[in-house]
């Protein structure tokens, strides 16, 4: 049975005292829970965030991380930098940074390689545009990100590599794929997995859904066979909100 992950994204938003607060307010309410509780969190909340957790059943994670250990390129942040407070877990190749930032299939394989190699756990975003899903290419664009990303992983890794597939169409827009369409996406993009990796691994694999999740939607799509859990963006930034879709089981 692969376990639930509920990860929490908090884009450019929050600020350290912010942060504190709310890990105080959710805390509580995630104790008794059996999935995993992850916080995305803006590179500035990382350590408070960090502090705050200790105690609590909550990860923290960053939302991206350069593919180099160290040198010069100003403004980015390594993956061997945020191992060393403690960080976790690492979204790699939101489709914000693919669309806003040149995040390539190429960088999104470098950087989760170089989390791996940094123990940090990657998060990796997968997704069409509503073009592409109305083109009918959905299948084909989500597979072929999957395939990509994971190029020249060990089996071992690619067990431990989170996928979220997250139709870009849905992200921040309010509008969720069914949970019966989410389900097929993702599990197109186990079959992907099963195909080069074999059965075992691709049965062991975390794919989440992202995507206007909220308290009221969590449940129907949490319980599909193939949804592992979800990677949350608006509703992650009300405490109480982001414990319901935690505790969608409760
Ligand atoms: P949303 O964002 O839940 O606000 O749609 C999801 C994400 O971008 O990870």
């Amino acid at each position: 049975m692969r376990r639930k992950v509920i990860a929490g994204n908090w884009k450019m938003n929050m600020l350290p005292n912010e942060a504190m607060e709310f890990i105080e307010k959710l805390a509580p309410q995630v104790k008794d829970t059996d999935n995993e509780v992850i916080l995305c969190v803006p590179y500035i909340d990382l350590f408070y965030s960090l502090l705050n957790v200790q105690e609590t059943n909550i990860k923290i994670g960053a939302q991206n991380m350069h593919f180099k250990e160290s040198g010069a390129y100003t403004g980015e942040v390594s993956g061997k930098m945020l191992k060393s407070i403690g960080v976790e877990y690492v979204i790699i190749g939101h489709s914000e940074r693919r669309q806003y930032f040149a995040e390539t299939d190429e960088t999104v394989n470098k950087k989760i390689k170089a989390a791996f190699e940094n123990g940090l756990k990657p998060i990796v975003c997968v997704g069409e545009t509503l073009e592409q899903r109305e083109e009918g290419k959905t299948k084909e664009i989500i597979t072929k990100q999957t395939e990509l990303a994971l190029e020249g992983l060990t089996p071992e890794q690619v067990q431990n590599t989170i996928i979220a597939y997250e139709p870009i169409w849905a992200i921040g827009t309010g509008k969720t794929a069914t949970a019966e369409d989410a389900n097929n996406s993702i599990k197109s993009i186990r079959d992907k997995i099963c195909q080069i990796y074999g059965q075992k691994i691709a049965n062991g694999v975390i794919i989440q859904y992202g995507g206007s999740v909220k308290g009221e939607n969590a449940k129907e799509l949490f319980e599909m066979s193939d949804i592992d859990g979800g990677l949350v963006g608006g509703a992650s930034l009300k405490p109480d909100e982001f414990a319901k879709i935690v505790n969608y089981d409760k």
